[in-house]
């Protein structure tokens, strides 16, 4: 199976995933990975892989449409099966969705369907949960939504700021993307019913 990598930033769960490959956890390769911002670390990590790297800036496309089209075009060009998004701060819209239906991956560090969106940690600690962590799902149109793969509980500390209560939903992160992508790989094995909800989005 084939995994393109989409990501934004640090790249933490990106060599999470490429470990998990290397330790045979998964048996998948990676034939691309995507960055938006140029300096990534995940492209950087990426690059001392041996992996292959594409950067497509957001900012020189008119819209995320725009964007999403080359993305499916350098996807399709590496023959990917699965996208996964590890750690992609951009919202896809209906054209990556529909070119690979329920093939895109997601991880979120909250308890789905709690705290979605982009301050995720911050908004668990100023609900003061005393558990939060994290979700692996596939992709809907709609922003944090879509079939939960797997998801790991964290306790948060009394004394946790966003920085150490992130540190530790991390760490289950780098657990469960990789088993995430296992579920996800074997249920394209099956038959796979789209939803009769109208959404771009199927179990
Ligand atoms: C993770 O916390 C993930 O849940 C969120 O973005 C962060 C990416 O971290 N979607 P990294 O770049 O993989 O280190």
């Amino acid at each position: 199976i084939k995994l393109g990598i989409l990501a934004s930033g640090n790249g933490s769960n990106f060599a999470a995933v490429a470990q998990a490959i290397e330790n045979g956890q998964i048996n998948a390769q990676i034939p691309v990975l995507i960055y938006n911002n140029p300096g990534a670390k995940a492209a950087s990590r990426a690059a001392n892989l041996g992996i292959e790297t594409v950067l497509l800036n957001h900012r020189g496309y008119k819209n995320r449409e725009a964007l999403d089209q080359e993305i499916v075009q350098t996807l399709r060009q590496h023959d990917v099966d699965l996208v996964i998004l590890a750690g992609w701060m951009r919202l896809v819209t209906s054209v990556l969705i529909d070119a690979f239906p329920h093939r895109i991956i997601n991880i979120h560090p909250s308890l789905l369907p709690s705290f979605k969106g982009l301050h995720a940690v911050e908004q668990a600690l100023q609900a003061k949960v005393t558990i939060t962590g994290c979700t692996v799902h596939l992709v809907c149109l709609e922003v944090d939504s879509g079939p939960i793969l797997i998801q790991a509980a964290v306790p948060v500390l009394p004394e946790d700021t966003p920085e150490t209560l992130h540190a530790r939903i991390q760490i289950q992160e780098h657990r469960i993307l990789p088993q995430g992508i296992v579920i996800a790989a074997s249920q394209l094995q099956t038959s796979l019913t789209p939803l009769s909800d109208g959404q771009k989005c199927y179990l």
